[in-house]
């Protein structure tokens, strides 16, 4: 990159990162990595010993480490141990940008505004390897000035996308994207364990599973368009279609001595979308049952 003034001037803006567990020593150097002066505070101090040695500056309290940085990113184990550590120092705070990439509900990150005027909330959808790198991705949410002005340097973690002056929306989507997961993850552990008892290999069905995730990620965005306009034509298959499947799916289960309550809970939904009326409608009904109108 050709250097000019400009980006100069956004990699000079000095960065403070408290909390140097995994995920926080992994922030620290990638801002170490596109130039910002880093100054780093870590309860156990021996945490720093890598950031220091790359350029990083340990400060010798939170005080201190939140005055070295005009943007201020905090991660530390949950919401309680923010407040321990930032509640004292809202003196040091004021006129700078905290961004809290500890993980949350929507309510905790709420709370954290108290700490100071301007506030940012993120949740980070990577693991520390990728950080730094565009396939991480970092949700924000809080004052939208702040994130115009600090974008530069979050973009340095990965991908950050803004989703609005709420501060609880990025944690609501964390939530949301991380249920998408485990949700994902059991149902391959399950099939995994079902094609287990035919003495299947997992790596011989995970091409297969990937490759049938792709085509579920087409079913959701025609399903997002239904929810939001409240109407579930079955264009492809009926609630009744997929409950006469999934019963399979618990037959087999029970057949191999693997557990049922993962299929038997996914046949409950359905049951219950169809005891509230929804025959004849898309999948997408189901989401009545998640609203607990069902
Ligand atoms: N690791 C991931 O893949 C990942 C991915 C997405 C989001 N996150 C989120 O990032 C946050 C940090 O995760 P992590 O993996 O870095 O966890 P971690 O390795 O367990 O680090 C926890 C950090 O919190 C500090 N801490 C805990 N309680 C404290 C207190 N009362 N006062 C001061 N410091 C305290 C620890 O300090 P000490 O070193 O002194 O114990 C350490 O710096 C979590 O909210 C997590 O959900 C992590």
């Amino acid at each position: 990159m050709n250097e000019t003034p400009h980006t100069t001037e956004l990699r000079s803006e000095p960065v403070t990162v408290i909390g140097l567990g995994l995920m926080g020593q992994a922030l620290a150097a990638a801002f170490l990595a596109a130039g910002h002066p880093t100054t780093v505070w870590n309860r156990s101090s021996g945490k720093a010993a890598e950031l220091v040695a790359a350029g990083a500056v340990l400060a010798p309290s939170p005080d201190a480490a939140v005055r070295a940085g005009s943007l201020v990113v905090v991660c530390l184990s949950d919401a309680a141990a923010v407040h321990d550590v930032l509640g004292p120092h809202r003196d040091a705070l004021a006129g700078r940008t905290l961004v809290n990439l500890t993980s949350g509900t929507s309510e905790e990150a709420r709370e954290l505004t108290a700490l100071t005027t301007s506030y940012l909330d993120g949740a980070i959808m990577a693991v520390p390897e990728v950080i730094g790198r565009p396939e991480a991705f970092l949700l924000f949410s809080g004052e939208r000035e702040a994130f115009d002005r600090h974008r530069a340097a979050l973009q340095r973690l990965g991908t950050a996308t803004y989703f609005g002056e709420d501060p609880g929306l990025a944690a609501l989507y964390d939530v949301a994207l991380l249920g998408l997961m485990w949700g994902t993850l059991n149902a391959f552990l399950h099939g995994a364990a079902l094609l287990g008892s035919a003495k299947v290999d997992a790596s011989a069905f995970a091409p297969f599973a990937t490759r049938w995730v792709g085509s579920v990620t087409e079913f959701i965005t025609a399903y997002a368009g239904q929810i939001d306009r409240g109407a579930y034509p079955p264009e492809d298959a009926t609630v009744e279609t997929h409950l006469a499947t999934m019963k399979y799916l618990v037959r087999e289960s029970a057949a191999a001595g693997i557990d049922t309550d993962w299929p038997a809970r996914i046949q409950a939904l359905a049951e219950r979308a169809l005891a509230a009326g929804h025959e004849g409608t898309s999948y997408a009904s189901l989401i009545e049952v998640f609203r607990g109108r069902a």
